[in-house]
């Protein structure tokens, strides 16, 4: 075929590199309702859900049977259940109803009857809705801190840098699983020293991350997975009842943590029933709530290529999200893995979450070079704070990223690395140099680091476990060298585990140890007026103003 000149020029544009399919119901390849999504239904029988979306309670399934009995405010069910859907929809952006309100309902539904909900929203509607129903009123973020060689001095010296840019909550994995150990003490120690207050998770396999936990070398979780089939959940050897366990056993060591769902993860395991990934999404969300868990990590997360594939699928991802803080549950909400080649698009995605404002806009935004990022890369990266926190100043947004200088990376990455160097030494781990210090301070990548001795490093990881080291030794380390305020600060951090606020919904803490939580900071967004607004917070609002590279019109020489 001749080919159309623009029709050539156009494929060779980074969206054409993105994969699309069109819908396929009975493989579960659609986004917001499949043809085999039952139809929403209970009924209550002295007050037991005896029947659920179609099914009765003979025939229900893991997932209904956990969710009727504990998931649903039985109470209200039949009453809530019995309105119409867009009624339940209006009220969800109707400044005159408040979040109170509206959560009495919501919290009644059942999964497929808030999967209708969802469904009669527009994605301009759905910002309005998440405006008002995301549990904290301040809205945070969240970013990753890893590289692709477990370099403790790079970890501990990006997380310096991502505290003092603002984020409350930092979370690493590993690139070879026998790091573990290391890599969060190395995240904690630096978060510690680029800002006390920084609360920090190491994602790993189940028992090992519970372990790390309970040594006080992480103070949250949020990657405990659920799925919304029983075919998926028995395929990881789990059961909603399993994750519940789990759940309490973070609560009984005063450790905060959140769930993780998101569509697409069926699809990807092969086991839809050929329902929608809303609908399958629904019911991970009641799990959630069903387990007693404050919050909940969603919006497709890792998976984000199958929604972002079909129709409709980022309106999905918006829309699970608003699901989630319908039910009053803190909300992750995901942009967290690249999905697009073009910038067009990934800025798109994010839109919805950064203009509504959530509990975290992004639940692991890189802090590092993509190349680095072993959760596989981000929607956003380091590369991409100057025009993150552009966008932030033109559209008067509190995205939760604020502005430094080069001479406050360079302070704040050389004291990070040089913590955690002290650290090493007093735990007995093998030495960091001066030299790993200077490269960390001034350095992007791991690239840019002196190579480790890994195999020394990882036999050290095992060995320190085996000592029995835990969280005081850390502290001991740090008070020993002199390092006084990041002992301090680890120390306090250990403590909030004894008290316990954090484990409210949606908390995190400033500086100064406060918790700010749906509690004390309740979201109380009702139209015009009322809610958070960046600029009211004149300290916040003048950090992002004032980006290092606006120039000052007093200063320019004409
Ligand atoms: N469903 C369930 N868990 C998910 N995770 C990421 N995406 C999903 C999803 N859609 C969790 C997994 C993964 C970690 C990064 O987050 O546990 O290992
Ligand atoms: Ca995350």
């Amino acid at each position: 075929m001749k080919r159309q000149k623009r029709f050539e020029k156009l494929e060779k544009r980074p969206v054409h590199k993105d994969g699309f399919v069109q819908e396929w119901d009975d493989e579960g390849l659609v986004a917001m309702h499949s043809k085999n999504d039952p139809e929403p239904s209970v009924k209550v029988e002295n007050g037991e859900i005896t029947e659920l979306d179609g099914k009765q309670k003979a025939d229900f399934d893991l997932i209904d049977q956990y969710i009727a009995e504990y998931g649903i405010n039985v109470d209200n069910a039949e009453k809530a259940n019995a309105m119409d859907s867009n009624e339940i929809a209006k009220m969800l952006i109707d400044p005159n109803v408040s979040r109170t309100d509206v959560v009495k309902v919501t919290t009644a539904l059942t999964p497929m009857k808030a999967s209708d909900v969802i469904n009669k929203l527009n994605f301009g509607e759905m910002i309005q809705a998440v405006q008002k129903m995301r549990p904290r009123r301040t809205p945070f973020t969240q970013a990753h801190v890893t590289n692709t060689l477990d370099n403790p001095v790079e970890i501990a010296a990006d997380a310096a840098e991502a505290a003092l840019r603002g984020f409350p909550e930092l979370e690493t994995t590993t690139a070879v699983a026998r790091y573990a150990p290391m890599n969060a003490i190395s995240i904690m120690v630096g978060s510690q020293a680029g800002r006390p207050g920084v609360i920090t998770q190491c994602s790993v396999e189940e028992a090992v991350e519970l372990g790390l936990g309970m040594r006080g070398f992480t103070a949250y979780a949020e990657t405990i997975s659920v799925y919304g089939t029983d075919k998926v959940f028995t395929d990881g050897d789990d059961t909603p009842w399993s994750k519940g366990f789990l759940a309490s056993c973070y609560a009984s060591r005063g450790l905060k943590m959140r769930f993780s769902s998101g569509s697409g993860s069926e699809v990807l395991m092969g086991y839809t029933e050929g329902k929608s990934m809303l609908y399958l999404e629904s019911r991970c969300i009641y799990i959630t709530k069903a387990s007693g868990v404050q919050g909940l990590q969603n919006g497709s997360v890792s998976c984000i290529g199958i929604p972002g594939a079909v129709p409709s699928g980022i309106r999905e991802v918006l829309g699970e999200n608003l699901m989630c803080m319908m039910m009053d549950l803190e909300c992750a909400s995901s942009n967290d893995q690249t999905f697009s080649h073009s910038d067009i698009r990934r800025t798109a995605r994010m839109l919805g979450q950064f203009i509504a404002g959530t509990d975290y806009i992004s639940s692991g935004y890189a802090a590092e070079e993509n190349s680095d990022n072993t959760f596989a890369g981000s929607n956003m990266d380091v590369l991409d704070y100057d025009d993150y926190e552009t966008l932030e100043r033109d559209l008067c947004v509190n995205g939760s990223i604020l502005p430094i200088t080069e001479e406050q990376s360079i302070k704040i990455r050389n004291k990070g690395a040089k913590a955690i160097q002290a650290v090493f030494d007093g735990l007995g781990l093998p030495a960091i140099s001066d030299e790993e210090v200077e490269a960390a301070t001034y350095g992007s990548t791991s690239g840019d680091m002196p190579k480790r001795d890994m195999i020394q490093d990882m036999k050290a990881a095992q060995d320190l476990m085996d000592r029995g080291i835990t969280v005081s030794d850390v502290i001991r380390a740090l008070a020993e060298h002199g390092i006084d305020d990041t002992a301090q600060a680890v120390f306090k951090l250990a403590q909030q585990k004894i008290c316990g606020d954090y484990l409210q919904t949606s908390a995190i803490f400033d500086k100064d140890w406060n918790c700010i939580s749906a509690i004390n900071d309740r979201n109380d967004y009702q139209g015009p007026g009322t809610g958070y607004r960046v600029w009211e917070h004149k300290e916040q609002w003048d950090k992002i103003k004032n980006i290092p590279w606006a120039l000052d019109p007093q200063k320019v020489e004409f």
